[in-house]
């Protein structure tokens, strides 16, 4: 185990399970459809490579970047589209891949910018979810994982733009973000 972390949460064998899961119950729902998946970047990276691999139906892909919260653990509540998708949705079936919600005040922008473009529908399919934390509602038609409020790294999560690349979920030490 990384130094820096307290706790593994979610093993690379449990994530990979949950996302098959998740993937076979995304293809079942959205049979004869085609899906526009729409990653949030960059802490989605890792679970959108995966989940697409676990659906069977028909899929493009996409990717959109919102303003994080660099190197704090809280959100401003300030939501920046840094960079918007390119494929046009309207018409079409969108699936938001996120990789947590906290407070749900960055999905529920994106949410209500997607739904003014007219899509088929909007479903929401998240890795991980805090609801202890959650400021602003947004629904949530796909959860991998519902966790306590714990900052939490790996599998394409980080902080200060490190532990992406740790192959399961963990939470991170306190001591590292300045927390005794
Ligand atoms: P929200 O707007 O508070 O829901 O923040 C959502 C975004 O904050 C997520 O997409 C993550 O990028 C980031 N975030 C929230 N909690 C964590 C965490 O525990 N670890 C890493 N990133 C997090
Ligand atoms: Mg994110």
């Amino acid at each position: 185990m990384h130094q820096d972390i307290e706790s593994v949460l979610m093993s690379e064998a449990a994530l990979q399970k949950r996302v098959a899961e998740l993937g076979e119950a995304i293809s079942r729902d959205y049979a004869g459809k085609e899906i526009l998946m729409v990653c949030v970047l960059r802490g989605a990276f890792i679970f959108m490579a995966d989940l697409a691999r676990a659906i069977t139906v028909p899929v493009s892909i996409d990717f959109m970047a919102v303003s994080s919260y660099g190197a704090s653990t809280t959100s401003s509540g300030v939501v920046r589209i840094i960079k918007d998708f390119d494929e046009a949705v309207e018409g079409k079936h969108i699936l938001i891949v996120e990789d947590i919600i906290d407070s749900g005040l960055t999905l529920k922008y994106l949410y209500n910018q997607i739904l003014s473009r007219k899509p088929a529908s909007v479903r929401i399919c998240t890795l991980l979810n805090k609801p202890e934390r959650r400021k602003a509602e947004v629904p949530v038609d796909y959860n991998g994982f519902t966790i306590p409020d714990a900052f939490v790294v790996g599998y394409g999560l980080d902080y200060a733009e490190k532990y992406r690349n740790l192959p399961y979920i963990g939470i991170l030490k306190p001591s590292v973000y300045g927390e005794k």
